[in-house]
């Protein structure tokens, strides 16, 4: 074992990992260096100690006093209603406007998840979802990103954060379209990192291979250290950005870099803001925003029971209206003020059946008496908010913006997602006066309008592009 450093060899022992300490035994000197070199990063106490408390007797104290005490959100900007409230969504939307066209905002998608729940093997950002000619969802945001840069004449920088599953195929993908018209030195692409898997029953880290960890990508709250790693909180705050939109990609009616969004964000000088829709059922896939001892917090639907989550107040309003759309606006230095101090966000855990391999390669049941045999861990960024000193939640347009595609069949899903688009664009033609044919399908890209003015505005200026008809449905598009 001569590559191995001794001070690493004296941990694992700590830690019983006889797997790795068996493996590293056999394997040659190369091999032996390198895999030191990735253990040398891996926290050995905190994954133990996540074990350790993933392994008490099934209990779910934690979650079950969050839910208890939990209240519905105090302070939130619902949607407008009143003349009063529409003057005061327009006076955001100005604000929010001003920050895109001064550059002080920059756009991030986290986009490091397969297609997989939708049996699609691929960057979900490649998942086809335009209703009539098959624009992907990568597309879609990107013509949202050029079509703001161009109103808001501003470089409306765009981050889009890949895995290791994700990231060649997401960039080969963009350089095959050429950066569907985005310039390419404002467009970053960075990879979040992975967390090892462990064995469910001894907490030892699993080996995917002889010498190779198995691993997986570490949630979406690994954006804050894989946006320093890659360099980009020091980039975008050299370039002045001080707000930073973020959607997932999953989601192709998200209101890129929304104005009134941003606009609400930086009038009430919060540090992080949530756009939020009602939920459509108790039951529904949805993290919700509550009040916890006085801090916005996200309680994610799998810690609720059903009977939690269909709870009312003294009023016999549901407590858990607030859906998590994951579209949020963080301010800059919050988000860097975590690596600064050296924190890290929780780890969540999910009991999964991982590959794995012995220290000789020989394959390992992935199941013990129908028990998956490892826990997989992830980071949530919405862990970030209760740190937050000011808060905001924002209620969304549900119909509008909250079209995600998750599933294969029935809610959420593909169908469900292009029958939204469609929808959305037949609305803004009809408000042009134009005719709608409600068995048409019709697919409208953001590079034509970004909204409802803008393609009334169009149509009276007379620039509407010509609506092209195929067998499919109707486009109205326009080259980048
Ligand atoms: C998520 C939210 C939920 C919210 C819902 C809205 C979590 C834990 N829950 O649920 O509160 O109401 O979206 O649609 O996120 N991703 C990465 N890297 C990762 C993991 C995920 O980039 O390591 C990205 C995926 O590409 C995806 C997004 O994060 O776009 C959401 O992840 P997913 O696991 O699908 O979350 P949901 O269960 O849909």
């Amino acid at each position: 074992m001569s590559s191995v450093p001794a001070k690493l060899l004296q941990t694992l022992q700590q830690h019983h990992q006889h797997r790795l300490l068996a493996c590293l035994q056999l394997l040659p000197p190369a091999q032996q260096m390198a895999l030191s070199a990735t253990l040398a990063d891996v926290d050995f106490d905190l994954l133990q100690a996540t074990w350790l408390s993933a392994s008490q007797p099934a209990d779910n104290h934690t979650s079950v006093d969050r839910a208890a005490l939990a209240q519905a959100p105090s302070r939130v900007v619902r949607q407008p209603v009143s003349a009063t409230d529409h003057q005061a969504w327009a006076l955001a939307r100005s604000i929010g406007e001003q920050a895109i066209s001064a550059g002080t905002v920059a756009v991030i998608t986290v986009a490091g998840g397969q297609g997989t729940r939708l049996g699609f093997e691929h960057p979900k950002g490649l998942f086809p979802i335009g209703p009539v000619t098959d624009r992907t969802l990568f597309q879609i945001f990107a013509e949202q990103v050029l079509a703001r840069r161009r109103r808001h004449r501003a470089d409306l920088p765009w981050c889009i954060m890949t895995s290791d599953a994700t990231h060649e195929e997401t960039v080969a993908f963009f350089q095959q379209h050429r950066y569907f018209g985005l310039t390419p030195d404002s467009l970053h692409f960075f990879r979040q990192g992975s967390l090892p898997a462990l064995d469910a029953a001894t907490g030892e880290l699993l080996l995917s291979a002889p010498g190779q960890l198995a691993l997986s990508p570490d949630g979406h709250g690994g954006l804050v250290t894989a946006l320093a790693r890659a360099g980009l909180l020091e980039l975008l705050q050299a370039q002045g950005v001080q707000h930073l939109y973020y959607h997932q990609v999953d989601n192709p009616t998200a209101i890129v870099a929304d104005p009134a969004l941003l606009g609400f964000h930086i009038q009430q000088q919060s540090q992080a803001t949530t756009c939020v829709v009602c939920k459509s059922s108790p039951t529904e896939r949805m993290g919700v925003l509550v009040d916890l001892q006085g801090r916005t917090e996200i309680i994610e639907y799998s810690e609720l029971t059903a009977e939690q989550a269909a709870g009312q107040d003294s009023n016999g309003q549901w407590i858990f209206w607030a859906g998590n759309t994951a579209i949020h606006v963080f301010d800059r230095q919050f988000l860097a003020s975590f690596c600064e101090a050296g924190r890290e966000l929780p780890l969540h855990i999910a009991r999964k059946n991982v590959p794995c391999v012995d220290e000789t390669g020989q394959p390992l049941p992935t199941a013990t008496d129908g028990q998956p045999n490892a826990i997989k861990l992830e980071r949530f960024i919405f862990d970030a908010l209760p740190a937050a000193t000011n808060t905001l939640i924002v209620e969304g347009d549900r119909q509008r913006e909250f079209n995600p595609v998750k599933n294969k069949s029935g809610s959420d899903s593909a169908d469900t997602c292009r029958a939204a688009l469609s929808r959305i664009a037949a609305e803004w033609l009809h408000a042009t006066g134009l005719p709608v044919d409600p068995q048409t399908r019709y697919e409208l890209s953001p590079l034509v309008a970004l909204d409802v003015a803008e393609l009334v505005n169009h149509h009276q200026q007379g620039t509407l592009p010509a609506i092209t008809r195929t067998t499919a449905g109707c486009i109205i598009a326009t080259a980048p």
